[in-house]
């Protein structure tokens, strides 16, 4: 089953809408602004990519202050023709198509890669998206294709998804066997998504498999925060440990990663109709919009723990590290997609907590505070967001996947207040 935007939500949302007419012509104004803008910044950068870089995917800016792009198996690399086809989708114009396909075929080989738990992200932002606004089959094809190799990945035993490879640690300490992480509830779309492509209900029993043991293993159920890796024995299934390697502490929350939990249930319940999916999802949000830690501009911080006692960090930083706090766009923009979408099939009370916040994020994040001026950021539409604090990775750049979740959210605002 999958379940679109339920139209009794939708209605309960537009009349949220109609009671603050004003704000919504606003918004729909800020939205078709940031589309203008997007094509602005995106047609050049797709021209100069094609020019001086094929094969080649833009993703973010390297510390020298150039572009960092990609290759095909990145795991970043659906991204970029991503957002091609939502600027295709809401405005119409037919060179982002033309621009879309084409990138989105640099990925066709990435179908057979088995390597990678991150297919859901590669295949299924790029040809997902072309097979959904083009409905050829051979989109459906490499759709199919790639949950076939993703699958290659699940352990009956586990009965979840490997996300990294096994690594050899010291003394039990960095130590992975079957590491899950909770990013990984994302990919489960391509799983779902197969199965009602191709009527195969393998791929559909292996993400519902995965969702019910990231609920069980990857959330604590005291106050609805998640945890970044859980390691899991290979033999018996058991929970080795619960850590993380891109948050601030093991027992603190990755922003980016509540984003991806919040984004992951909400699809679960989509493709399912179970409810515990739905609950869990709304708690998961809860967690962020009752947060007294979301700074006021609703952007999180890269970690909503840093530098608390009680939270012991995994390496150490210097005070002025500490102090730093750089925000995360693109967990705000993981979030108010997610959240968006959690408010069409949730209570009505429910639903006007999730629009605000979500819009909250995206009016933040389409003004000059977070949106680069055309012609600046490498062309890249968002800036400040952080790929892995720890590790010094991407802290406070712009990010494809950034850019990607923000479009996509304010093609879902447009979807459901009737805008587009
Ligand atoms: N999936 C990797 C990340 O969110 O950084």
């Amino acid at each position: 089953m999958k379940k679109a935007f339920p139209l009794c939500a939708i209605v309960v949302l537009m009349a949220l809408a109609v009671s603050c007419a004003d704000a919504h012509i606003k918004f729909a104004r800020m939205s078709d602004k940031a589309f203008e803008n997007a094509i602005e910044q995106y047609a050049p950068l797709a021209d100069s990519m094609m020019a001086n870089r094929p094969g080649r995917l833009p993703h973010s800016i390297k510390p020298d202050g150039t572009l960092a792009d990609v290759p095909p198996i990145s795991w970043v690399s659906g991204f970029f023709p991503g957002s091609l086809w939502y600027i295709y989708e809401y405005t119409g114009n037919e060179a982002f198509k033309a621009y879309a396909e084409h990138f989105t075929h640099y990925l066709e080989k990435i179908q057979h890669v088995t390597k990678t738990h991150d297919l859901g992200f590669m295949m299924y932002c790029s040809y997902g998206n072309a097979y959904r606004l083009t409905g050829k089959e051979e989109y459906k094809d490499v759709v199919v294709t790639s949950a076939k190799s993703l699958s290659t990945r699940f352990s009956p035993v586990v009965g979840c998804i490997k996300s990294w490879e096994p690594r050899v640690g010291c003394n039990g300490v960095d130590q992975w066997d079957f590491p899950v992480i909770i990013d990984n509830m994302m990919n489960l779309e391509l799983l779902f998504e197969a199965t009602r492509l191709s009527g195969d209900s393998t791929f559909h029993k292996m993400a519902v498999s995965h969702a019910n043991n990231t609920m069980q293993n990857h959330i604590r159920h005291e106050d609805y925060s998640t945890y970044h890796v859980v390691n899991y024995n290979p033999e018996t299934g058991a929970v080795e440990h619960q850590r993380t390697q891109q948050g601030f502490a093991d027992n603190s929350t990755w922003s980016r990663g509540q984003a991806w939990a919040i984004y992951g249930f909400t699809l679960c319940y989509r493709y399912t109709g179970d409810v515990a999916y739905l609950e869990i999802a709304n708690k998961l949000a809860d967690f962020v919009i009752n947060n007294p830690r979301l700074p006021e501009d609703a952007i999180p911080v890269w970690d909503y723990n840093v530098g608390e006692e009680g939270f012991v960090p995994v390496k150490e930083y210097t005070p002025e590290q500490i102090a730093q706090k750089p925000r995360d766009a693109s967990a705000a923009a993981v979030m108010a997609s997610g959240m968006l979408e959690l408010a069409t099939y949730s209570n009505e009370a429910q639903a006007a907590r999730l629009v605000a916040t979500a819009e909250k994020m995206l009016c933040s994040l389409s003004s000059k505070n977070y949106t680069a001026k055309v012609g600046e950021n490498k062309r890249m539409l968002l800036m400040h967001s952080v790929t892995a604090f720890p590790v010094g990775r991407e802290i406070d750049v712009p990010l494809s996947y950034a850019d990607y979740y923000y479009l996509e959210a304010l093609l879902r605002w447009n979807k459901i207040f009737g805008a587009k």
